[in-house]
Parts: C-alpha cells; sequence; structure tokens
C-alpha cells in the first residue's frame, strides 16, 4: 500500500498541503491525516468523496499517541511516498511570563514528535520519496519574546537539513519550509490577547502561496523553501549581520 501522511492536517498550511495532494493527482492508496480535532479529519472524507482517507487523531504532544502512530506504521507497513509534518504551534511572551508547562509542550510538538515521527516513518519512505517539514523564518535567528518557538524551529532546520544530507543514497527529497508570519489560525494562537509586531504584519503570506512554493521547491528537491522577498532578504540578512543587531531591535518591539 503506498501512502501519504499529513500531520497538521486539522488546519492552515496542513490543510493547504492535503488539497494540493489531491489536485496534483498522484496515486496514492490512502492518505493518512493526523490532528487532535477527529471532527475536521471527519470533515474531508464529505468534501473529497473519492478519496481514501485515514484518520489519525493524535496528540503529538503525548508519548502515546506518538508511540500509536509507530505502532499502526509498524502493523500496517506501508510504503510512504510522501510525507508532510505541518503539526505545530507557537506562542508568544517574554521566556518568564509563559507558564513552564506551555514551553514544554511547545518542545514536545515541535521538536520531540518531529524527532519521534521521522524515526517513525523513515524505514517506510519509498526510494525517491518526498518529505516536507514546516519550520519557520524564526529558525534564522533567535527571537525575544517567542524564544522557545524560535528555538525549537532552528532544531527543525538543522535536523532536517542533516537528514537531507543521511539520506542522499535513498533519493529522498527533504525540504525545510521557512514563512515568515501567514495568515492561518497559528497565530491567533501565537498572540493570544497580544498584538502582533508591525513586522509580522507587514509581511504576512497567504498559506494557499506559501504551500503552492513549498510543493514546487520539493519537488526540485530544494533543501529549504522560502516564500517571499521580504523573508528571503531577512534569511539573507540574518547570514551576513551579526544577530546583536536584530537582536536589540526586536528585544525593544516585542514582550
Ligand atoms: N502561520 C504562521 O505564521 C507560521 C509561520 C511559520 C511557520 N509556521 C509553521 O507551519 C506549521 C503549520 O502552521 P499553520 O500556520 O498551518 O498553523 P495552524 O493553522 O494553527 O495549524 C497547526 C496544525 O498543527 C496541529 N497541532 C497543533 N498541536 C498539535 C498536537 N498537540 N498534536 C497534533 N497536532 C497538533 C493542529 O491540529 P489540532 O489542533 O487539530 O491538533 C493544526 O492542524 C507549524 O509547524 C507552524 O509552526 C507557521
Amino acid at each position: 500500500m503506498t501512502i501519504a501522511i499529513v500531520t497538521g492536517a486539522t488546519s492552515g498550511m496542513g490543510s493547504e498541503m492535503i488539497k494540493t495532494i489531491i489536485r496534483a493527482g498522484e496515486d496514492f492508496d490512502e492518505i493518512w491525516i493526523l490532528g487532535r480535532r477527529k471532527n475536521r479529519l471527519e470533515a474531508y472524507e464529505k468534501a473529497f468523496p473519492d478519496t481514501s482517507f485515514r484518520l489519525l487523531a493524535l496528540d503529538l504532544s503525548t508519548r502515546e499517541d506518538r508511540e500509536r502512530f509507530r505502532i499502526l506504521l509498524e502493523d500496517v507497513k506501508p510504503e510512504i511516498s510522501l510525507f508532510v509534518h505541518a503539526a505545530g504551534f507557537g506562542i508568544m511572551g517574554r521566556i518568564d511570563e509563559i507558564p513552564d508547562r506551555e514551553q514544554e509542550e511547545m518542545a514536545e510538538v515541535n521538536v520531540t514528535a518531529c524527532i519521534s515521527l521521522t524515526g517513525s516513518v523513515l524505514p517506510y519512505m519509498k526510494r525517491g520519496g518526498r518529505m516536507i517539514y514546516f519550520a519557520s523564518s524564526a529558525a534564522f535567528l533567535p527571537q525575544p519574546g517567542f524564544a522557545v518557538y524560535a528555538a525549537s524551529k532552528a532544531f527543525v532546520l538543522s535536523y532536517v537539513r542533516a537528514l537531507r544530507a543521511e539520506n542522499r543514497d535513498r533519493a529522498l527529497k527533504i525540504t525545510a519550509v521557512c514563512p515568515g508570519a501567514v495568515k492561518t489560525e497559528f497565530l491567533l494562537r501565537a498572540a493570544g490577547n497580544r498584538t502582533l509586531p508591525f513586522y509580522k504584519k507587514l509581511v504576512m503570506a497567504d498559506p494557499a502561496a506559501v504551500v503552492k512554493k513549498a510543493w514546487r521547491d520539493n519537488r526540485r528537491n530544494r533543501e529549504i523553501s522560502v516564500y517571499g522577498i521580504p523573508m528571503k532578504a531577512f534569511r539573507l540578512a540574518a547570514k551576513i549581520l551579526p544577530h546583536h543587531c536584530f537582536l536589540a531591535f526586536m528585544g525593544r518591539h516585542s514582550g
């Protein structure tokens, strides 16, 4: 059985990915879709009656559910032709303001689940298969007022680049997607009752456009997908300028 797997399927860019996969018309026996909100997973079956979905209502912040996913793969032993890992969340605020438990949960979903799910899917990835991971432009430098999130996405970017290098002989196409702010539910949870920093509002992107570029970049086997000129410029600046210049500025406009 050949399958595609999409985490973060219940909203935003994961949801756009599912629509893109279906539009592309590739031949999967099943698309496995993962998220906590079961009603949203079920909605795909109604919206796309010709597609076979396997609904995985799992909470990736828990070891039990990550283990359920691993055991399911061991039982079914599918051939995975596409793995999209879009599950993730962020919470804005100073380190000393956000409850420790919420910061740990961010690390569990953004970092631990990335490690665990990759370890689970890798043995079943088809030669030449595709893997798309959502990191963030927050990976390019530390962010005061978004510290754990930015650090978690720096992890994802570094991890994915190493994964790609380790799996060259399997011809896997592996891409880290690094958008700036994107108009999805992510921002509601991230900002809570705070106002977004003005520079994030300035560069706000459309999720369908980000996903379209990510899909194309992964097909071309690009290591990193960055949508839009402002974020490309930001990435370049973060490479060539000392980070303390940004940190002084961002520190004043966050928190
Ligand atoms: N939007 C942005 O500004 C932005 C910018 C850069 C990078 N990103 C990254 O892009 C990815 C997709 O974000 P998005 O903008 O599409 O956000 P979104 O609309 O909020 O979607 C996030 C997805 O992650 C899932 N998720 C969150 N916690 C989970 C958990 N404990 N267990 C299982 N699934 C969980 C959610 O599903 P349930 O709630 O149903 O579990 C949802 O499907 C994330 O990794 C995010 O960090 C977003």
